[in-house]
């Protein structure tokens, strides 16, 4: 059976292989679920119109993850920035990683991997030359997922973080 949702949105993985998650674009009604999830998982925290900017202007590499009950348990959300490129000085589009994260319960069964592949196919169409992201140093976790996508850091940012923690620049050419 479809419901109305999965009609509007498109779905990226039908269940299959035993998979008790489901991946498809955010839609306005997920926002608060999202921000559920951004609370619990991350320390940075943003207000209820910057998600909806994000789900305006690149929809559809804004995606989130459901389990069986339709409860929305991940979320990964991107945006397009024009930047100088490295090796130019020619300005280029940016994939900008803002956000991904797991509901802890959700962890280690391959959602970050499939939001992460699913999201970076669909922001391509921005006509990016590269992705980037900036992650807590300390955050080997998700340093990990990025180096198996092929990431490398590039610098630190300093006292990137509101506490004072750097952040590794990682990019990934397109
Ligand atoms: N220890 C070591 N490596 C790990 C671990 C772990 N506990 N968890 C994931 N990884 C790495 C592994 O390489 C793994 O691949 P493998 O299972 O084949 O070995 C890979 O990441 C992907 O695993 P997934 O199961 O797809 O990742 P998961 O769904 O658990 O989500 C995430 C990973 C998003 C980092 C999750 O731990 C999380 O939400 N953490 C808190 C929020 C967070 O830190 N978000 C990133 C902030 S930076 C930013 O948003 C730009
Ligand atoms: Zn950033």
């Amino acid at each position: 059976m479809t419901t109305n949702k999965e009609k509007e949105t498109k779905i990226f993985n039908a269940m299959k292989n035993h998979q008790e998650f489901l991946i498809r674009i955010c839609t306005l009604d997920d926002i608060d679920a999202v921000i559920e999830v951004n609370e619990r998982e991350l320390p940075e925290d943003y207000p209820y119109f910057f998600y909806k900017n994000i789900l305006d202007d690149f929809p559809e590499s804004f995606l989130v993850a459901q389990n069986t009950y339709g409860k929305i348990v991940a979320y990964i959300m991107w945006r397009v920035e024009k930047a100088p490129s490295i090796n130019s000085l020619k300005y280029v589009n940016k994939a900008h990683l803002v956000s991904i994260a797991v509901a802890e319960g959700y962890r280690r069964r391959g959602i970050a991997k499939s939001l992460l592949s699913n999201s970076m196919k669909a922001i391509k169409k921005y006509k990016i030359h590269e992705y980037v992201l900036e992650v807590r140093v300390s955050n080997y976790t998700a340093i990990r997922l990025y180096e198996k996508f092929d990431y490398k850091i590039e610098s630190i940012k300093k006292n990137y973080y509101r506490d004072g923690e750097n952040a590794y620049f990682m990019i990934l050419n397109v």
